[in-house]
C-alpha cells in the first residue's frame, strides 16, 4: 500500500506542481462544486496509476486541482462506495494519496436519511460525530506506522474548529444548518422501517452509505475533517415507503447552492 500511494503521489506531482492543503470528496450536495474552483488541472481517475476505477456508467471520475480564494484544493469528483464492490482499501486509497500531496483538511459531503424528528428534507447537517456500522474496517490488517498509529484516537473525528467556523459563516450568510451524528451502513438498500428505528435507538441523527471509511483513514493520518450531509428523506412511514435514488438526487440538488456557498467560504476563510 505504501509503495502504491507514493507511486501515485509522485505521478500526480510530476503532472502538476500543486500542493493542495484542502481535500474535497464531492458527494451528493456538492456535485457541481467544481464550478466554484479555479481549475488548474483535471485528471480522469482512469489515467491515475493505482486509482480505483469508476464502475458506474455516467458517473464522474476526475481528480481536480485548483484554487478557492488563495487556498489550493484537490477535489474528487466522484467517490467510491463499499457497496459498489470496492475493498475498504480501494474506497480510502484517494484519501491516502491526498495526505501525501499535502492535504491537511479533508471536506466530505454526502446525502443521508434523517431519523432525527426535527430534521426536514433539504436540511444541511454539519456532522460532528459518526457511528461506524460498516461491515469491514478500513484499518483492519497489519498497520503501517508510516501512515499512522495502530490504535487511532477518534475523540474528535470532525474538527470542532471547522464546525464552529462553518456555523459562524452560516449565520452570516443566513443559511440554516443543523448538526448531528451520522451512522454509516453498507447499503445499497435503503433502510427498512425496523432498521431506521434501530439507527434512531443507536443515537444517530442521520444514516447513509459513505463518509465513515474516508474519515477513519484521514484520522489515521492525522488530518482534520469536516463533513456535511444533506437530508434527502425522512424515516417516517410515508417517506420510507417512497424513498428512491431519484428523490435523493432531487433533494440534494435543491440544497446544493447553499452547501456550495458554505464550503467555499469555509475554505477561503479557514
Ligand atoms: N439511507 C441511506 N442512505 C441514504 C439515505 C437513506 O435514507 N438517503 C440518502 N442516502
Amino acid at each position: 500500500m505504501w509503495e502504491k500511494v507514493q507511486q501515485t503521489v509522485n505521478y500526480l506531482k510530476e503532472k502538476n506542481s500543486y500542493t493542495p492543503s484542502f481535500g474535497l470528496i464531492l458527494g451528493s450536495g456538492l456535485g457541481n462544486f467544481p464550478d466554484d474552483i479555479d481549475v488548474e488541472f483535471t485528471i480522469p481517475y482512469k489515467d491515475i496509476p493505482n486509482f480505483p476505477q469508476t464502475t458506474v456508467a455516467g458517473h464522474h471520475g476526475n481528480l481536480i486541482f485548483g484554487k478557492i480564494g488563495n487556498k489550493s484544493v484537490v477535489a474528487m469528483q466522484g467517490r467510491f462506495h463499499y457497496y459498489e464492490g470496492y475493498s475498504m482499501q480501494e474506497v480510502t486509497f484517494p484519501v491516502r494519496v491526498m495526505k501525501f500531496l499535502g492535504v491537511e483538511h479533508l471536506i466530505v459531503s454526502n446525502a443521508s436519511g434523517g431519523v432525527n424528528p426535527f430534521y426536514r428534507v433539504g436540511d444541511i447537517v454539519l456532522i460532528y460525530d459518526h457511528i461506524n456500522f460498516m461491515p469491514q474496517h478500513p484499518l483492519r490488517g497489519a498497520n503501517d506506522e508510516r501512515f499512522g498509529p495502530r490504535f487511532v484516537n477518534m475523540s474528535e473525528p470532525y474538527s470542532h474548529e471547522m464546525i464552529n467556523k462553518a456555523k459562524e459563516i452560516a449565520v452570516e450568510l443566513q443559511i440554516d444548518v443543523k448538526d448531528g451524528i451520522y451512522l454509516g451502513l453498507q447499503g445499497p438498500t435503503f433502510e427498512t422501517h425496523a432498521e431506521y428505528r434501530m439507527v434512531k435507538i443507536l443515537g444517530a441523527d442521520c444514516v447513509g452509505m459513505s463518509t465513515v471509511p474516508e474519515v477513519i483513514v484521514a484520522k489515521h493520518m492525522g488530518m482534520e475533517c469536516f463533513g456535511v450531509s444533506v437530508i434527502t428523506d425522512i424515516s417516517d412511514e410515508k417517506s420510507v415507503a417512497t424513498v428512491s435514488h431519484k428523490e435523493v438526487l432531487e433533494a440534494a440538488a435543491k440544497a446544493e447552492p447553499k452547501v456550495r456557498m458554505l464550503i467555499k467560504e469555509l475554505i477561503a476563510r479557514y
